[in-house]
């Protein structure tokens, strides 16, 4: 039975407590939050659970094995560093940190602990997520042209990080996943209409090998709530709509295909195929769950998450690069630094 301890009871962290405390092979030791509010709810729904407003308790509990931190992103680095530092399993909330250099130091820590270290990308433990992945993979929507993406709503205003950090980590996680390759370069703009200096709405324009390119919409300031990603691929089209209940994937069995060869601009005529429309049946499996799972599962055989420390580190470094874009004048900047072919582990 593995021990966990949850750092952060605002909206996110109770639903790790929750996955935790259900779980058959871990149980729910303890649960900090600077708000003894928060704390007070948390003991209504788990009754006898330990809570604590100093975090530091967490990390010296001997029945803790594994501390997930779910602070806002600005703390991850510094609270993820001490767990593991403590001899904790570290499962850490997106961005793994706010600066490639501290991703690199919580990689080089828990490599040298031989403890886990994973970050919450929990969209790539999303059925749905699975699905794409699986289309992309075996070809079935012919070679990829480009990627388009939104994540748009009303809030949540973050303090410390501005939209891109916030949402972004989960279309780019995604896409890394999805493609199977990171991007080379990247450019952004964004403006900061509510708070100053904090932009709320941003646009990443992405380039990845092989001419595919990805475009990422992020917004806390919209009236809806979108969240929608469209590939397109020469064979085959497909629309993930995370908002839809049921029919989250729509494989669109449609293209155009030009003529080979033509001599005359009379005989150029492109085809357009209007085929069927697919809709898989998914497990309706919470990804959370799975996620958390995952987690457990990692610290029982040893074996690297698949969003481990070096894809946080990955999706962290494209976010330094758009920042550095979105602050001179949408500069398309080279990815120097990131390894195309290492998106998930076991590309080391
Ligand atoms: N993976 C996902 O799909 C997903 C979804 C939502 C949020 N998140 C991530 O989860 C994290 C938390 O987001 P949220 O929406 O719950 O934020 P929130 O502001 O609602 O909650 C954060 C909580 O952390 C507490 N906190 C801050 N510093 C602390 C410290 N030193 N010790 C103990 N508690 C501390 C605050 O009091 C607050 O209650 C963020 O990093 C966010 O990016 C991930």
């Amino acid at each position: 039975m593995i021990g966990v301890g949850v750092i952060g009871a605002g909206y996110w962290g109770p639903k790790h407590a929750r996955n935790f405390a259900e779980l058959p092979g871990s149980c729910l030791a303890v649960v900090a939050d600077l708000d003894e509010h928060r704390l007070t709810g948390m003991r209504e729904r788990h009754t006898s659970l330990r809570t604590t407003t100093d975090y530091r308790e967490v990390l010296v509990s001997p029945d803790v094995d594994a501390v997930v931190v779910a602070t806002p992103a600005s703390t991850h680095g510094r609270l993820a560093r001490e767990a593991l530092l403590a001899g904790k399993h570290v499962l850490v909330e997106k961005p793994i940190a706010i600066s490639s250099r501290d991703a690199e130091d919580l990689i080089e820590l828990a490599e040298l602990s031989g403890r886990v270290l994973m970050v919450g990308h929990t969209f790539l433990y999303h059925p749905a997520v699975r699905a794409l992945h699986d289309l992309v993979q075996r070809g079935e929507l012919g070679e990829i042209y480009y990627a388009h993406a939104q994540r748009l709503n009303l809030g949540l205003f973050q303090r410390d990080i501005n939209v891109l950090w916030d949402l972004v980590p989960h279309d780019l996680s995604i896409l890394m996943y999805v493609l199977g390759t990171n991007p080379v370069a990247v450019a952004a703009h964004g403006c900061a209409y509510v708070q100053a200096h904090i932009e709320d709405v941003g646009y990443v324009d992405l380039k990845f090998p092989n001419r595919v390119r990805a475009q990422i919409h992020v917004s806390w300031l919209d009236p809806n709530k979108v969240r929608r990603l469209t590939i397109v691929g020469s064979q085959k089209m497909v629309v993930y709509d995370d908002v839809e209940t049921l029919e989250k994937l729509r494989i669109y069995d449609r293209g155009v295909d030009a003529p080979p060869h033509t001599d005359t601009f009379g005989e150029f005529q492109l085809s357009y195929r209007y085929g069927d429309i697919t809709i898989p049946s998914l497990p309706s499996t919470e990804p959370l769950r799975l996620e958390c799972e995952h987690f457990l599962e990692c610290i029982a055989t040893g074996h690297a998450p698949l969003t481990d420390g070096w894809h946080g580190l990955q999706v962290v470094r494209v976010l330094e690069s758009a920042q550095a874009s979105l602050r001179d004048s949408s500069a398309a900047l080279p990815l120097l630094h990131t390894d195309p072919h290492l998106v998930v582990s076991g590309g080391r």
